[in-house]
């Protein structure tokens, strides 16, 4: 089985295109781990225009109630992000090479390139107990070299598997993040997948069994509104008749 982890960050970008705490970040995680999730993940970016600083504290005092469930806080580990979590101490944190104004994370991390700056950054999370995960694109070549440097886990970033997913040439794409996933695992790291992920395309990608944890997001809040728009309009209409 592998683990879902719901990523909050649309319920914080609904929060905040308005000026009150609605939707409420920390209800809906309490609802998601109700019902089974196995953790919630924020993506705080610095201008903090989805999860903010101030939701990976909050979801902290939260998950305090839900033993065995997981905080993730996923991000590029600038000064700030890094004071975040070090004081959070969640109990995964993702590291994200995105820069500031990017729209989402679009690409792995270049390890041969940055590999020095991570090599510190992953050690002090870890001396804080803190599981580290680096965003990765599936290259098979990349993964001696993320466990060589500290990491516990990579997580394959997905886009590529998802846009290709029931389409010409999709065979290749799957045996491609397979295989990253076997190099991973031959390397002693676990696999996390993400990115682009939904109803759809999730399982064929987790069935090997190499996949341990999901994060989803975009997808999953999308297709809450799909899934409930007509309830509530009917809810609506009947208030309303
Ligand atoms: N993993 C990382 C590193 C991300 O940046 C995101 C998006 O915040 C996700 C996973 C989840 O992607 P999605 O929102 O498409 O489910």
């Amino acid at each position: 089985m592998t683990h879902l982890s719901v990523n909050l960050n649309k319920i914080g970008l609904l929060r905040n295109s308005r000026g009150r705490n609605y939707p409420n970040m920390v209800e809906m995680a309490e609802r998601t781990l109700q019902l089974g999730a196995f953790g919630i993940t924020i993506h705080p970016r610095p201008d903090q225009r989805h999860a903010t600083y101030q939701d990976a504290h909050d979801l902290k005092d939260l998950l305090k109630r839900f033993p065995g469930a997981e905080l993730n806080i996923e991000g590029f580990p600038d000064a700030q992000f890094l004071d975040v979590v070090l004081e959070v101490e969640p109990d995964q944190c993702t590291l994200v090479p995105d820069d500031p104004n990017q729209l989402t994370s679009d690409h792995g991390w270049n390890l041969a390139r940055d590999q020095d700056a991570l090599r510190p950054v992953i050690a002090k999370l870890k001396a804080k107990g803190i599981r580290v995960v680096l965003f990765m694109d599936p290259d098979v070549e990349n993964m001696v070299l993320a466990k060589d440097i500290g990491a516990d886990r990579v997580e394959l970033y997905t886009e590529a598997y998802a846009n290709t997913y029931g389409k010409d040439g999709f065979s290749d794409v799957l045996a491609t993040y397979q295989a990253a996933a076997q190099a991973a695992l031959d390397a002693g790291l676990g696999v996390n997948a993400g990115h682009d992920l939904d109803l759809n395309n999730v399982q064929t990608l987790c069935e090997q069994g190499k996949i341990t944890e999901v994060s989803i997001g975009h997808a999953l809040t999308a297709e809450a509104l799909d899934l409930g728009w007509d309830n509530v309009v009917k809810a609506y209409l009947a208030k309303l008749s």
